[in-house]
């Protein structure tokens, strides 16, 4: 039977993917393991939640005692955006964070998923359809820790036989909670203030393209690789994944589609700007199509649909 921890439990991704996992595997079988970020009272009062701070090796250890587990989706970082602010915690967080994790699940047994990014990429990588093997010199303190973290949790499988699997996230857009100091965040910011007030300023310039995701389709993609066939993997430690490639301008066309009305202005974020052009524009995500069949259910139009549909339905309540 499994017995999951998910690190980052509050947090965009970690808030859904436990809700999904405890619905999948049973709630008692999931346990979310919060750390700064309040979670919600549907969280709290669905299953377990014990207090975890990744960086605290033997706080960890005795959590992953407690509750006999034998999955952690560690799902605790610092974002893009963050991280260039204070390199110094991203390293912290993301880096000695991951390592105990890491050891825990070489001690215990565990299997782990290891989230990587599109930030894993740098100015060198080829920029389209980029490769699931390339170049890989990024340039922000949250990409250097992806790179090294998809290295280390690689070294663990094969040094360690510990089941270490992640996948490179592109932008994952959401209506449940907000992301936090990413670079791609504009891209969950401009529904909201399209539905609250009609207008938004975006953050980057309008034709910076970057891959993205649906909350439903990162969630599918999170649990497949896990339970992906280990003897089909040819790759472990970080699959492309991706939805669509887009950007500010093309965002806002298919969001006028449904609020004719809204208006977009720009106000660039240097840094984040200079993240962003650092990454790629597409990603080639044939090696997770091959080794264990994904595909994404939402395109961009259907994304913006389902998004304006639950968003607008949240805002109202
Ligand atoms: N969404 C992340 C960020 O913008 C990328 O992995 O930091």
């Amino acid at each position: 039977m499994k017995r999951i921890l998910v690190t980052g439990s509050a947090g965009q991704i970690g808030s859904e993917l436990t809700m999904f996992l405890r619905e999948k595997y049973g709630n008692e079988n999931v346990v979310a393991g919060i750390h700064r970020t309040q979670p919600s009272e549907k969280l709290k009062e669905s299953g377990p939640f014990e207090t975890v701070d990744c960086r605290n090796s033997s706080a960890l250890a005795a959590t992953v005692e407690k509750f006999k587990i034998n999955v952690i989706y560690h799902l605790a970082a610092v974002l893009s955006a963050t991280g260039e602010k204070n390199p110094q915690l991203a390293w912290e967080v993301n880096i000695n964070g991951l390592y105990n994790v890491l050891e825990i699940a070489r001690e215990k047994n565990c299997s782990v998923f290891v989230p990587s990014s599109i930030a894993a990429f740098g100015p060198e990588t080829p920029k389209d359809k980029t490769p699931q093997d390339t170049i890989q010199r990024a340039t922000t303190m949250y990409g250097v820790t992806k790179v090294a973290g998809e290295l280390l949790s690689d070294y663990y499988h094969k040094r360690f036989g510990v089941d270490t699997r992640g996948l490179r996230y592109p932008g994952i857009i959401s209506y449940e909670t907000l992301p936090g100091g990413g670079t791609t965040d504009y891209a969950v910011e401009i529904f909201y203030e399209a539905i609250k007030t009609g207008k938004y300023t975006c953050f980057l310039k309008p034709d910076t393209t970057l891959d993205m995701m649906y909350m439903p389709d990162c969630l599918k993609a999170t649990v497949e690789v896990m339970e992906a066939d280990s003897s089909k993997l040819e790759h472990r430690n970080a699959f492309n994944v991706t939805a669509f490639s887009v950007n500010p301008d093309l965002l806002t066309s298919e969001i006028k589609k449904h609020i004719p009305s809204f208006k977009v202005s720009y106000e660039i974020d240097e840094v984040k700007q200079a993240i962003a052009d650092s990454w790629p524009n597409s990603l080639d995500d044939s090696a997770a199509k091959k080794e264990w069949n994904w595909k994404p259910d939402y395109d961009l139009p259907a994304m913006v649909n389902d998004m304006i549909e639950k968003l607008s339905i949240k805002l109202k309540k």
